[in-house]
């Protein structure tokens, strides 16, 4: 029989935007678990709901307040039946917008920022307090400090139970924040300046993870090569730091992301030439092809300094298989300067690639330029970019037909009598097989593609 605590609160989080916050989502359902909460996933039966918001583009920051509007009735349906509903506003909106999202939506009840995470036991004790009070009378609770502590010290580390129901592969935020200030971009005003976790604070988690059944650690940080861990009063690189955790046994897979071109190190590229432990894959976005558009993003490369970060990985790994991200019709964009970016993408051939329309974010410098560039002109360029691109990734896919690859097969197909999982480039990779071969790498030959997938038959080895 399952025993079910009669104190036990439900907890709702749904998460937006990078990783990151997936990372986050977790933490802080690990920071409120031994307060009586346990997650649902029906918000409508909730008794806490969170959301873990993203401000990087005005889309994505907008979504929050449909979302509010949208609990303000499954709210008022709780109460109704005597129930209640505590809602809460974390993420990168909530750092950029902080009392503002109270004021514009009373419904809500606590507005934290990324680095508040630990300190939401003590917030809810204060909202929970409101609870009886009349609503013109409640304030909602407000954090939205870049505190001097390290919330990792004082955040729960990943507990087995919960990690076990995470998978096979989980995520482990090494670095937050950053330096880099490109022109168009939010995250150093929402994460703050760039912080490491120290080694030691790493390695023990992963190894943690790995306990609980972890083979795959993609190493997080909003730009994660530039990590500088503290070992005991010297900084470790991510270079370094993948050397050391790939001495824990039984991790079989490191990943990390996203990494920025200017500090794709010496120390990281022989990394990818001596670890077989480090994925063939590498998330390294450019944004733009052109050297003006670069220059006024502040990126701080041009492109022919990308192309060389390239030639040098590929030629540490020659198996390489390149990501990235592109924004089109920053302000003063010419035909000109997309025809470079089209350009640089043909160079490098990609993988997989993400592209967004350029979108003005407040308090960036970006937002005080004056030529912005039209709509319908984003709208074209993005198609023609989006059309190159899925073109470069359907060639990737066919280039793996006939090739036998390494899969961790994680979870049972989409039909009956398959499996599924990911080949090192970070394809998904469908198979015919038994539930059995979950948890484990596998030689799988390609025998076909599907959309943005492959199609892989077991290879069976020859009998001795
Ligand atoms: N730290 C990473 C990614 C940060 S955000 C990096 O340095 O690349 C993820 C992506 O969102 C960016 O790479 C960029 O392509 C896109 N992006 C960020 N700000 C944007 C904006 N204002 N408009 C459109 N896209 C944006
Ligand atoms: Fe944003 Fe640039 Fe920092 Fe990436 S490197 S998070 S795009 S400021
Ligand atoms: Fe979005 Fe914040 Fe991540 S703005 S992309 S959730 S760092």
């Amino acid at each position: 029989m399952i025993e079910t605590r009669a104190n036990t609160k439900k907890l709702f989080i749904k998460t937006y935007g990078c990783q990151m916050n997936v990372y986050d989502s977790d933490r802080m359902m690990d920071a409120l678990a031994p307060h009586g909460y346990e997650t649902t996933l029906d918000m409508g039966q909730a008794d806490l709901v969170l959301l873990n918001t993203c401000h990087i583009r005005e889309k994505a920051s907008e979504k929050v307040f449909s979302e509010l509007g949208r609990l303000k009735e499954l709210q008022n349906e709780r109460r109704a039946l005597g129930g209640d509903m505590l809602i809460g506003v974390a993420g990168c909106v909530a750092q950029a917008e902080g009392e503002e999202i109270a004021r514009r939506a009373p419904v809500v009840d606590m507005v934290f920022g990324p680095q508040a995470y630990h300190k939401l036991p003590d917030m809810l004790v204060q909202a929970e307090a409101q609870r009886h009070l009349h609503p013109s009378l409640k304030r909602a609770v407000i954090d939205t400090d870049f505190p001097e502590e390290d919330k990792f010290e004082h955040l729960p580390s990943a507990k087995k139970e919960v990690t076990i129901k995470r998978g096979l592969t989980a995520f482990l935020t090494v670095q937050e924040g950053c330096d880099k200030f490109c022109s168009f971009c939010v995250v150093p005003y929402t994460r703050g300046a760039e912080v490491s976790r120290p080694v030691a604070q790493v390695i023990s988690e992963a190894r943690g993870l790995v306990e609980a059944g972890v083979k795959e650690i993609t190493l997080l940080g909003q730009n994660v090569n530039a990590y500088h861990g503290d070992d005991k009063g010297r900084a470790v690189g991510l270079g370094e730091l993948a050397y050391l955790l790939a001495e824990i046994p039984g991790l079989e897979r490191l990943r990390y992301t996203t990494s920025h071109p200017r500090d794709m190190d010496d120390a990281l590229i022989a990394a990818h030439r001596d670890l077989d432990i480090l994925m063939p894959y590498l998330h390294l976005p450019v944004q733009s092809g052109s050297d003006t558009i670069l220059k006024a993003m502040n990126r701080r490369h041009t492109a022919a300094e990308y192309l060389d970060v390239i030639a040098r990985i590929k030629a540490a790994r020659p198996d390489m298989a390149l990501s990235g991200d592109f924004i089109v019709g920053f302000p003063g964009e010419t035909d000109q300067d997309f025809e470079d970016t089209l350009r640089i993408i043909r160079d490098v051939g990609y993988a997989s690639a993400y592209s967004f329309k350029y979108s003005t974010r407040p308090g960036t410098p970006g937002a005080s330029l004056t030529d912005q560039v039209d709509e319908a002109v984003k709208t074209e360029r993005l198609y023609r970019l989006q059309e190159l691109v899925n073109a470069q990734t359907t060639a990737f896919h066919q280039s793996c037909v006939g090739k036998t690859l390494p899969v961790l097969v994680e979870r049972p197909g989409r039909q009956a009598g398959q499996v599924g999982g990911r080949s090192p480039y970070l394809q998904a990779v469908h198979l015919e097989g038994s539930t059995e071969l979950i948890g484990a790498i596998h030689q799988v030959e390609i025998i076909g593609t599907s959309t943005n997938s492959l199609v892989g038959r077991l290879k069976v080895k020859a009998a001795a």
